[in-house]
């Protein structure tokens, strides 16, 4: 149900949205394969969704630390209200949400002033995960998204950004210096994946 809602708002939202179909299993595993026991410090692991639409990758990224068995906070930032809606639906149980989790109805250039309120439990993220569809913004918009990725990172933090087609790339490189760059051809439709490390 939440897949055919997701197809929906493409088609009531096309640029913004940016997919015709969530993530699926493979994109996913690379959005994520960096989120592992060695990231362990003494406080809860920050990570930060850009754009967490219907929740795909929101559901993974908890399925994930749950698994890590440690403490976390996860802030997913999504622009449209009816997935805003659907995602937080998500992670209620007979209306208790998951404290550890908060889908925050807002655009992502709005994120640093959430993270230095202290209110959220992070000040700064170890992992930003984005699906923002890059290719549909300005290169000026597609800027200050990814100046406000790296600013919400702790140094050796790790943001990942995925795009079906490499058009903002270039861009990437002005924001991060180290990056590794994979293909992920088993997704509809296939992706590359941006690994950056600040
Ligand atoms: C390609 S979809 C990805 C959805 C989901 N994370 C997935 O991987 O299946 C991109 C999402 O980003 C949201 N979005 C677009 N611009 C945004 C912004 N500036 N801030 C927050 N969310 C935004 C869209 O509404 C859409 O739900």
């Amino acid at each position: 149900m939440s897949k055919l809602q997701f197809i929906l708002e493409t088609i009531r939202h096309p640029i913004k949205t940016g997919d015709i179909l969530p993530s699926q299993r493979y994109l996913i595993e690379e959005m994520l394969k960096e989120i592992q026991v060695w990231n362990l410090e003494a406080r809860p692991l920050g990570i930060v969704e850009f754009g967490g639409g219907e929740g795909a990758l929101t559901k993974a990224i908890v399925d994930r630390v749950d698994k890590l068995r440690i403490d976390y906070k996860v802030l997913s930032f999504e622009i449209n209200s009816r997935l805003a809606k659907l995602n937080r639906n998500r992670f209620s149980n007979n209306g208790e949400i998951n404290g550890n989790i908060k889908i925050i109805e807002d655009c992502v250039e709005n994120l640093l002033p959430y993270l230095s309120s202290g209110k959220y439990g992070i000040r700064d993220a170890d992992f930003v995960i984005s699906s923002l569809p890059l290719s549909h913004f300005s290169k000026e918009k597609t800027r200050k998204i990814l100046e406000v990725a790296r600013e919400s990172l702790r140094n050796g933090g790790i943001f990942t950004q995925y795009q079906h087609f490499p058009t903002r790339y270039s861009i990437v490189r002005d924001f991060f210096n180290d990056i590794k760059v994979s293909f992920v051809l088993r997704n509809a439709p296939p992706a590359f994946v941006y690994t950056c490390k600040k």
